[in-house]
């Protein structure tokens, strides 16, 4: 028989003094408050030392520490090397850079800790809320279906899968070679890589994605669209989705979304946009006209912690036919069946609209982000990320230097250093260098792209922290580093 007397029942991970835990609780909330509000003064980011790398590759640790002593461990190997995108002068890929709301947002969420996924609890109402409120900003019917992710990625994955499964009703049952024929889908050459993931995981394969060439504009042209489906159908592939970007991750081009819906409309497939930043204008009443057609989307993926400025990470879909997108995920397991009352009462059952079971809380943040802000300030902070591009477009064309590589329809710049005389290989290699040089110093954070061969600067502004100056420090500094560069060269 169990020797109870000797056995130890009662033992938990809650500290053994909650005042010590209070005190070290608020030392880290103070902390965390000044490294947000001091992120202009820090570089944007610094190399990490091999003895840090070093720290960060041990054992898994047997023994019990102190907090505090977990806390100094981070605060010295973790938290000076960060990727930087808390600073003003972060534009690197497209990345948001938070806020202390989201912040707070994200401590309160895990406070509470529970699983956003079914039955009745108000985590699940507020998604709801939020995905209600996206559809308003998207202009999605309210009777759309729609899931928060972890980002844009696995958004459109979900898209997909639902397109692919709405397309052959068997699908889920038989698998993809049940169907008599390859399916097909289509997008611009300028499409995001994780569009290409999703065909290769939904068992379509890489080179049934139809990547259809641009314009000047890098937007998709529609002619060889038209071309490329009129000939798939010729030959008995199975079309069944085109992709749109409203603001391709390169450029900011945002396709002739209307067009394509009407192309969809036709052939009677499934039309889904990647609106991962480049849907946010949707905002601004100037961009009406260009972003016409986002509203007639089967589907969107979209994303908060970019141009938003939610904390990482939330994205989400938005699927216009409710049944279509249960219909892709709903698996009815006996010990997860819905009942009339208790805890697992209630009608938001987020894990048939995704692939995950348990999911975090990561609403609420967006939940409190948008009811402190508004969307009129969202407009407002858009406008001038917008209006920061075309001034960094005026700093690039004044300066004999630099050259602008693309049109810039939103917030994405590039360009480059530029000297008459040199070599396509040797200009690519330079700017290569000025930035890498930039990134080191930790001045500036703009990342890069290859644009019709050419390796260019990209300056993608999803940032609420970019002041004027900032962009004329860059500019300066790149000039600065190629003159330099050439003159050691
Ligand atoms: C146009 C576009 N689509 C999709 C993605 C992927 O989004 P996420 O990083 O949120 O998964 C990105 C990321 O930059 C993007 O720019």
């Amino acid at each position: 028989m169990l020797d109870l007397s000797t056995t130890v029942l009662e033992e938990t991970i809650d500290p053994s003094n909650w005042e010590d835990l209070r005190e070290t609780g608020h030392r880290m909330l103070d902390d965390m408050i000044d490294y947000i509000k001091q992120s202009p003064d820090r570089k944007v980011w610094q190399p990490i030392p091999a003895p840090v790398k070093e720290a960060l590759d041990v054992a898994v640790p047997k023994e019990e520490s102190s907090l505090n002593e977990v806390y100094n461990s981070f605060q010295q190997n973790v938290l000076p090397y960060a990727l930087g995108n808390t600073h003003p002068r972060f534009w690197g890929w497209v990345c948001g850079n938070g806020s202390a709301t989201g912040m707070l947002a994200d401590m309160i969420a895990s406070a509470m800790n529970p699983t956003t996924s079914f039955g009745e609890h108000a985590d699940l109402y507020v998604e709801k809320q939020v995905l209600d409120w996206t559809k308003e900003i998207y202009g999605f019917p309210r009777s759309s279906s729609g899931i928060l992710t972890t980002g844009a990625s696995l958004a459109n994955i979900l898209a997909i899968t639902t397109a692919r499964n709405f397309y052959n009703k068997e699908i889920r049952k038989k698998g993809i070679r049940n169907i008599n024929g390859q399916l097909v889908m289509y997008a611009s050459a300028e499409t995001h890589s994780c569009l290409q993931k999703a065909v290769e995981l939904l068992g379509i394969g890489s080179e049934n994605l139809r990547k259809i060439a641009v314009d000047e504009n890098y937007q998709v042209r529609i002619d060889l669209l038209e071309e490329q489906i009129k000939q798939d159908k010729a030959n008995g592939f199975l079309p069944f989705c085109i992709v749109g970007n409203a603001g391709t991750v390169n450029t900011g081009a945002i396709d002739d979304l209307e067009t394509l819906a009407s192309i969809a409309k036709r052939e009677g497939i499934w039309y889904h946009i990647d609106g991962a930043f480049g849907a946010v204008p949707k905002l601004l009443p100037e961009y009406t006209e260009r972003l016409k057609g986002v509203e007639l989307a089967d589907s969107i993926a979209f994303d908060y912690h970019k141009w938003f400025y939610v904390n990482y990470d939330v994205g989400g879909v938005l699927i216009r036919n409710p049944q279509a997108h249960k219909e892709a995920f709903e698996i009815n397991a006996s010990y997860l069946a819905h009942h009339e009352r208790g805890i697992i009462a209630g009608d938001l059952n987020f894990n048939h609209l995704g692939i995950e079971l348990s999911r975090g809380f990561r609403a609420l943040k967006v939940w409190m982000m948008l009811k402190e802000q508004g969307l009129e300030k969202y407009s407002r902070l858009v406008r001038q990320n917008i209006q920061q591009a075309r001034y960094l477009v005026e700093l690039v064309q004044a300066n004999d230097q630099l050259q602008l590589m693309a049109p810039v329809p939103m917030n994405i710049v590039c360009f480059r250093f530029y000297k008459e005389g040199l070599s396509a290989d040797k200009l690519n290699a330079l700017n290569k260098e000025i930035l890498m040089q930039l990134h080191e110093s930790g001045i500036a954070a703009p990342s890069f792209t290859v644009i019709k061969g050419a390796y260019v600067i990209r300056v993608a502004i999803t940032n609420h922290r970019s002041k004027g100056e900032d962009f004329e420090i860059l500019v300066n500094e790149v000039q600065r580093l190629g003159e330099h560069l050439l003159n050691i060269d």
